[in-house]
């Protein structure tokens, strides 16, 4: 069965501050297509932290890998080991929450959300740049992904200490 079955979905009876957005899985098509965007060696340490059922987590390369999920007990936000990589669709309602930590504790975080969550607050902006930059931003269809919402989504390239330009593209 499904971790999050039953709650359009999720366990809501176990993490009750969990909102529905928070509980959207990323297909896995779309999962395996944004992972392959991003260079990861073999050598590099990926997490995915809030696995959800896995779409980007069984999906990583050969790598060493890790997830984090609060449904299974293991909060991102007490994770406080360093690595290279995080790449996932994180929840919408603490999303700045796990944008601040992730920045914290990964060389690169990449996230597949709507691209408002990141432009619309000068905060959040702030707290890329004041890190690094963006490497590139690939705008998608939300419904292409399966999200409830009609906002266009993007997969975002960040990454520490970077200072180049941003590609900005249409995911292909
Ligand atoms: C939008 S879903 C995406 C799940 C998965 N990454 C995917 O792309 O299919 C977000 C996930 O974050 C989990 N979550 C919410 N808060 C969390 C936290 N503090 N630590 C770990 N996982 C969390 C939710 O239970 C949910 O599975």
């Amino acid at each position: 069965m499904s971790l999050h079955e039953g709650f359009g979905s999720g366990n809501k009876d176990s993490t009750p501050d969990l909102k529905p957005n928070d509980l959207v899985m990323t297909p896995v098509n779309i999962a395996q297509e944004m992972i392959g965007f991003y260079e990861i060696e073999p050598h590099h340490h990926v997490l995915d932290p809030c696995k959800g059922d896995g779409a980007f987590y069984d999906n990583y390369p050969e790598c060493t890998k890790s997830w984090c999920e609060i449904t299974e007990g293991v909060d991102f936000l007490k994770w406080n080991k360093t690595v290279d990589w995080i790449i996932t669709n994180p929840p919408y309602s603490v999303f700045e929450d796990f944008l601040r930590h992730a920045l914290k504790i990964a060389d690169n975080v990449c996230f597949l959300v709507p691209l408002a969550k990141v432009v619309s607050s000068l905060r959040r902006i702030d707290m890329i740049l004041d890190n690094g930059g963006i490497v590139s931003i690939r705008t998608i269809g939300a419904s292409r992904c399966g999200f409830p919402f009609g906002f266009p989504a993007a997969a975002i390239h960040m990454k520490r200490n970077y200072k180049g330009r941003t590609k900005i593209e249409k995911w292909r």
